[in-house]
Formats: C-alpha cells, structure tokens, sequence
C-alpha cells in the first residue's frame, strides 16, 4: 500500500471520530470512538472486498428480517461469537464463593407461572423427571429467605415451548419463591442436548465453519433478591454430552453437576407416584453476591 493510500484510510477514520465529538454523553461518545476505531481497523486488516461488505448487510438483513417475538437471531449470533460470554465475564467479576453466571441464552420468557413449592415446571413437556433441590444463601453463608427463582429448559426433543409448533402453549418453565431457609425444591426435567436454532444466517455461519450448533445440556436459572447481584446461570449434566463442547462458550467448571440416575420404580424423596419411570435428581446450592459489586 502506498503512503498515499494509507493517510487517505487514516483520514477518513480520523473524520469519523471527530464527527462524534460533540457527542454530549460522554459514554455514548467513548462507545461510539471505540466502535469506529476496531470497526475501520476491521475493514482496513481484512481489506474487506466490497463483494464482502454487502455480503455482511445481506447477513445482517437476514438476522432481522428472521427474528420475531419468539425468535432472537441477534442473540444467537452473539452467543455463538462468544460476545454473549465476554459481556458476563466483564460484568460479573468473580466475588468470593458467589455462583458464576453463564449465558441468559434467547429463550427466556417473562412471566412464566408460578410453582409452589415441590412442584412441577415441566407443565406436561416430555421428559425424564428430575428432583432438583438446594438453598440460597449470600457470601456470608446466611440464607436468602423469598429469593425468586426462575427455571427453563428444553423437553426431550430439544425443544423449548416458545419453539413448539402450536401456538402459546407454556412448558419446562416455571417460578418459585425460595422458602424462610432459604432452601428450594421441585421437579423439571433431566436436561438433554439440543442444536441453537441453525436454519438462519448464525446456522448457516457455524455450517461455513464447520462448527457444531449444539449446546451442552443445562437446565436454565434466573435468581433474584433485593441487596443482591442478579444470577442468571446455568447447571450442567456432567457427562458425555458435556465433553463434545457448547456451541456458546457457557459451561464453567463450577456449574457442572451430577444428575444422578435412579432408578425404575424407585421412590423419590417427596412420594410422588411416578408410575414406573426412571427419574434423576441434581443439588445446586446458590450464592449470591451483594448487589452492586
Ligand atoms: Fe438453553
């Protein structure tokens, strides 16, 4: 490249980030400077084809034109570039035994319903049954009486409900209040493998990269209580499926449980008749960090 070249790029970048620098917030302007300097350092490394470039917008327009109220293409490509994660390892610096976070994934749905405690979220979506049992607690190792707790996953064919088919019909997520010890327990299903949504464009980039689209098995958790830190994580199966990686970047060594099998005709520990089946159980003892750290 010529030095004539080189000061024309470097002009142009300079005359961009000096449009932004009336910009009154001064966070809004130090993201817009940074976004322009690596956006131009991008397309000038790459020297980007203008071929290229529409090939991004095409991209792009894709993501939007797939994504809807039960569908979030954005989501997934940030996910699967990883940017998801970085975004949680910046904001959830790790403070003394607190829980980690993970992904919060495209799937979450306010308002799911309320379940007493010791009762089922699977709300008829198929699959093994699963005891899950713990306690909230905060980093002094006191318990966090009344925190909510939100949990969702997928059924035994991969699918979380707002991908089912036939309309709005709500399963495998559900809200509980911990109760005065802070402890909790109910029933959802033994987490399976399920591929991210893969016939969209964030699809059609892992296929180009020979990327696999599928996610280790997890059972989802939102926790909350006033004073403390949001928890948005996940727990993990510890096996086979988890060794062939996650499609998102999510598992972290602290969230990997056993979810230990028993068997036929065996009675779980609050009675219930499961009229033959095989059913699992998993603990996940939380720790929230105080808000604002
Ligand atoms: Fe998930």
């Amino acid at each position: 490249m010529t030095d004539d070249q080189a000061a024309r790029e470097e002009q142009l970048t300079a005359d961009v980030l000096a449009s932004f620098a009336n910009t009154p917030d001064p966070r809004l302007r130090q993201i817009l400077e940074s976004l322009t300097r690596h956006l131009h350092g991008f397309l000038r490394e790459t020297r980007l084809s203008e071929d290229e470039w529409r090939a991004g917008i095409d991209f792009l327009t894709r993501a939007g034109h797939i994504t809807d109220d039960r569908r979030q293409e954005f989501v997934l490509l940030s996910d699967v570039l990883g940017a998801s994660m970085q975004t949680i390892a910046i904001n959830n610096e790790a403070y003394a035994d607190a829980t980690e976070a993970t992904v919060l994934g495209p799937f979450f749905v306010e308002g799911a319903p309320e379940i007493e405690q010791g009762g089922d979220l699977s709300f008829g979506a198929k699959g093994q049954p699963c005891y899950v049992t713990g306690t909230v607690r905060d980093t002094s190792g006191d318990p966090v009486p009344g925190a909510a707790i939100e949990v969702w996953e997928c059924d035994e064919d991969g699918f979380y409900d707002v991908q089912y088919a036939d309309g709005d019909r709500t399963a495998a997520r559900g809200r509980l209040t911990a109760d005065a010890n802070g402890e909790f327990r109910f029933w959802a299903l033994t987490p399976v493998p399920y591929p991210i949504p893969h016939d969209g464009p964030v699809g059609a980039l892992l296929a180009a990269s020979e990327r696999s689209p599928m996610r280790a098995p997890h059972l989802h958790f939102l926790v909350s209580a006033s004073g403390k830190r949001t928890l948005i994580t996940h727990i993990f199966v510890a096996g086979e499926e988890l060794e062939r990686g996650d499609a998102v970047f999510g598992v972290k060594r602290s969230l990997i449980r056993e979810f230990e099998q028993q068997p036929a005709g065996s009675t779980p520990p609050d009675g219930r008749d499961l009229r033959g089946q095989s059913w699992s159980k998993v603990r996940f003892d939380i720790v929230l960090a105080p808000a604002g750290v």
